[in-house]
């Protein structure tokens, strides 16, 4: 089904860019919903098989981390939920998420790269501010959110919901300019939305598959590499409150450790890094 019939997306191109076998099994492309991740979720409890993509142009309540909205103009970001039925236990949970930023990071260098080589442009640095946030020169190009719903104690699904800023012009993101940026602002041109998304769904479907091998190594070094969050001051809004000091390290649970300037280190699991000096 493509219930969109203006944008330069449809379900037919974005088919046959893909290079995946599972992810994109089935693909849905909406010009508006309420959240992509809420289409995909109610095909989860309607027990629809793992792969389906939901796409959007245009969402009226997408959801952001920490119960914040997500916002986006119409027809130039993408705008992707997918629906996942892991088998390894969902004390793991963080690695999907994690696994969403490294794919988008991933399809950035290849970007990068590919302009790099035509000759179109300087290299675009991506780096993951922790604990998922994707980033370009400091600035955010995208989020994940990872939905889930268990059975009996194991994961029944989880919906891995990802917006990217692709063709988004620097006017549309006004006072979000000093903390968002895009692809085509960085790369200053036009990039194709479905090749991307092709990128990132390819590389995925190789993380989500090493996920599901039981190889999660491999996973925590590359994210671990790709944070720019140790040895910064941070300042975090945690469940146990504000957390103050110089990120040290990260866990292999996701948790960022921060060493306060009494000299003590505090773990955080789960939190938002706030501008130094935020109230
Ligand atoms: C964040 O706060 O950084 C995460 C944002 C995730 C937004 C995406 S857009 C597609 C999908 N549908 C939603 O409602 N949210 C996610």
């Amino acid at each position: 089904m493509d219930n969109n019939s203006e944008a330069s997306l449809t379900v037919e191109m974005v088919r046959s860019a893909l290079t995946t076998t599972l992810l994109g099994n089935r693909i849905r492309h909406y010009a508006q919903v309420a959240s992509t991740n809420e289409i995909a979720r109610d095909a989860g409890r309607r027990g629809e098989r793992e792969g389906l993509v939901v796409l959007a142009e245009e969402q009226t309540a997408g959801r952001g981390r920490l119960g914040r909205v997500w916002v986006a103009p119409t027809g130039c970001c993408i705008l992707c939920s997918v629906l996942l039925r892991p088998r390894f236990p969902p004390r793991q949970a963080f690695y999907l998420t994690i696994a969403a930023s490294l794919a988008i990071r991933r399809a950035v260098t290849r970007l990068s790269t590919a302009s790099a080589q035509r000759g179109e442009g300087g290299e675009i640095e991506c780096s993951i501010k922790w604990p998922n946030d994707v980033m370009v020169r400091g600035r955010k190009i995208s989020g994940v959110l990872c939905e889930s719903e268990f059975r009996g104690g194991a994961w029944d699904f989880v919906v891995m919901g990802f917006g990217i800023n692709v063709n988004l012009p620097l006017e549309a993101l006004g006072e979000l300019a000093s903390t968002a940026t895009s692809l085509s602002i960085e790369a200053e041109r036009e990039i194709d939305r479905v090749g991307f998304l092709s990128s990132v769904l390819g590389e995925l479907e190789s993380l989500y598959l090493l996920m599901q091998g039981g190889a999660f190594g491999p996973i925590f070094s590359e994210w671990q590499s790709a944070l720019e969050t140790p040895g910064k001051r941070v300042s975090v809004l945690a469940a146990q409150g504000r957390v103050e000091g110089r990120a040290v390290r990260v866990d292999y649970d996701g948790a960022l450790i921060v060493e306060t300037e009494a000299g003590r280190e505090v773990r955080v699991v789960a939190g938002d890094l706030l501008p130094l000096g935020a109230e």
